[in-house]
Formats: C-alpha cells, structure tokens, sequence
C-alpha cells in the first residue's frame, strides 16, 4: 500500500529536480552565449567575436576592443559598418592616403581565405598615385587601368590638396591609375612601383561628384556559407562551431550545443562527435535515477 502512496511525490520529486537542472543552465546560458554587439554593430552569421560563432571561415577576423576593428596580414582596420542584406562591410585603414591626408606607403593585403569569401567589391577602386613610369600597369599592363563614372586617376592630383605635393615636385602630373582589387591582389606595391594608394567605394554613384567629395574606404563584400544556418537560427540557437576540430554547432545554450537545431530530439545528428553534451546527458539522467531511487529508500525504510 504504501509504495502506491510514494508514486506520485516521486513523480513531483522527479520534476522539481528537472526544473531546478533547467533553472540553473539559464544564468549561465545568457553569460556564455556569442556576442551580438560591438558597440553599435550587430554582430551575425557569418561573422562571430567570441571565438566557436560564426563560421569557422571567419575565424580570427573581427575584434572588438571598444570599436571592430577587421584583421587582415597587413594590418587592423576600423569596421565601419556591415550591411547584413546587400553582405558588404566597409572598412577603413587610419593609415591610408586620402583627398585631405598623405601618409607612408604601405600595402593591403588579405590572407587567401578573406580574398576569396570577403575580397573588396566590384565598386571599390584603388587608386595608385607617384608610380614610377616603369610600373607594369604604365606598360604591359596598361589595360589594369580604368576611369570610373567619367574620372580620371589624374583629377587627384589637381583636386587633393594631399596630392598635390606629387605635381609640385615633378612639375607634371606622375603616372597613376585607377584599378581593381585584383591588380592589387597580384602585384604588391613594391612591384607595382607606385610609392602611395587610397581606396574609394560606391564609385558607380560618384558621376559629376569631385575627388574631395568621394567616400574613401574599402568596401568588402562577403559570402555566406550555406551550411544551414537559418535551420539554427530559426530555432533560436546561434550558428557556431567546434573550435577543435571547426565542426559546424548549433550554440542553443552554454550547457546544450546540437549539430543542427535547438528543437528537442534532434539534438545529436547522426553521431557526429558532440561528446561534452552526450557527457552532460548521461550525466542527468544518472542524477536524476539516483536521486529517484533515494527517494524510494528513504520512504520505504521510513
Ligand atoms: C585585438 O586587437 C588588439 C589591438 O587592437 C590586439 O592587441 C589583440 O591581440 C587583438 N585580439 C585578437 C584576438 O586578435
Ligand atoms: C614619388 O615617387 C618618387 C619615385 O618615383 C619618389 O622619389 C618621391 O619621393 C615620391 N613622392 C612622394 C611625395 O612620396
Ligand atoms: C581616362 O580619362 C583621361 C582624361 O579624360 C584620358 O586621357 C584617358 O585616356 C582615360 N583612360 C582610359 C583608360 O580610358
Ligand atoms: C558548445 O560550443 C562552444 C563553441 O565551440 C563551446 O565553447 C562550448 O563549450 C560547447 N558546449 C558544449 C556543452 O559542448
């Protein structure tokens, strides 16, 4: 009779004690969740700043010490903004030449992971300024060379009060040429032989607009890997990966990361190695058996 009686409280028992387990993975969860925010910039796929979010392709890239600043091999540039619609992010090198400012030469260069899934965009032209009338792209590649929205490379010379100091010394205009990230990507500066660069983005709107008006800056434009990351986010975890071995993760919270989505039941996807959470698993259900047949004891030698 009195095992009957014990049913029910062991069933109530049972719950509070799921309920606790879940009340306590809250605080941490909020905690250790990616960052979605770097000062005013929203922070999504692909992109992460806690090391495991994002895709592990990006891996490395933003850093976020009050202001984001975007990591390449030549340097540390200060993220602009990201535009998560059109995938595009400007970026801005405190180091380069514009209209207003000359300052040292020096080279932009992406590892071989960012030229090929965030290369600058098609409508950010570099501009090559003082190059020697031995560079490549005064001669063999002479063709690397374009206008843009009816503006020579040469109207930087007279417009820029920065440029300015080319022309007084030579008493004419040196070669320059405006050119895409390609030429850029191929030929460092040295081999191109032109002692400075600025960069200018949107340049199909820039018809009839002068140099001094014209937003310097790199314009990047990045792809997203499909790796069904909307399946994720729909579920309400955030897309990551194992910072091991870059398997791609579901983060749905700090104690519960699923391969695919954080909906219940599909947490393990065909036996992929997510060995901390099937520990934590195993671990529960132990707790919970253990605790359930302490209770039957305990009520059965009362
Ligand atoms: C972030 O940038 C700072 C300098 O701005 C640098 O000291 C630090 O190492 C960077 N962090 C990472 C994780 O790259
Ligand atoms: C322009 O380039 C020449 C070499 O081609 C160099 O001697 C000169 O210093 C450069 N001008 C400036 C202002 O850096
Ligand atoms: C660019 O424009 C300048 C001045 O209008 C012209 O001399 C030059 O040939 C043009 N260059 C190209 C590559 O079209
Ligand atoms: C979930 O993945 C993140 C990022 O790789 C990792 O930091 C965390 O420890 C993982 N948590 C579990 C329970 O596996």
């Amino acid at each position: 009779m009195q095992p009957l009686l014990l049913t029910p409280f062991a069933i109530f028992k049972l719950f509070t004690i799921i309920l606790a387990l879940k009340l306590q993975q809250i605080p941490a969860l909020s905690l250790s969740l990616c960052r979605s925010f770097c000062g005013n910039i929203a922070i999504n796929y692909p992109f992460g700043l806690d090391d495991g979010c994002g895709a592990p392709q990006f891996r490395h890239m933003l850093n976020c010490t009050d202001d984001l600043f975007f990591q390449t091999p030549s340097g540390i540039y200060k993220v602009q903004s990201i535009d998560y619609d059109k995938k595009t992010m400007v970026v801005y090198d405190p180091a380069m030449s514009t209209c207003s400012i000359l300052q040292p030469h020096h080279d932009f260069i992406l590892s071989d992971v960012q030229s090929v899934i965030i290369p600058p965009s098609q409508d950010t032209v570099f501009a090559l300024l003082n190059c020697s009338i031995d560079s490549p792209v005064l001669n063999h590649y002479k063709y690397l060379c374009f206008n843009f929205s009816g503006h020579s490379c040469d109207e930087l010379y007279g417009s820029c009060s920065a440029f300015r100091v080319f022309h007084l010394l030579t008493n004419s205009s040196p070669p320059c040429c405006f050119t895409g990230y390609g030429t850029v990507k191929f030929m460092s500066m040295n081999i191109l032989d032109c002692t400075h660069y600025t960069t200018v983005f949107n340049t199909d709107n820039l018809k009839g607009i002068g140099p001094l008006d014209w937003v310097y800056g790199i314009k990047l434009s990045f792809g997203v890997p499909d790796t069904g990351c909307e399946r994720c986010s729909k579920s309400g975890g955030t897309c990551g990966f194992d910072t091991d071995t870059e398997g791609l993760l579901c983060l749905c919270s700090s104690s519960m990361n699923s391969t695919r989505e954080c909906a219940a039941g599909s947490v393990i996807a065909r036996g992929q190695s997510n060995a901390p959470w099937r520990h934590i698993q195993i671990f529960l259900f132990l707790g919970v058996f253990l605790h359930m047949l302490i209770d039957v004891y305990d009520n059965l030698s009362l």
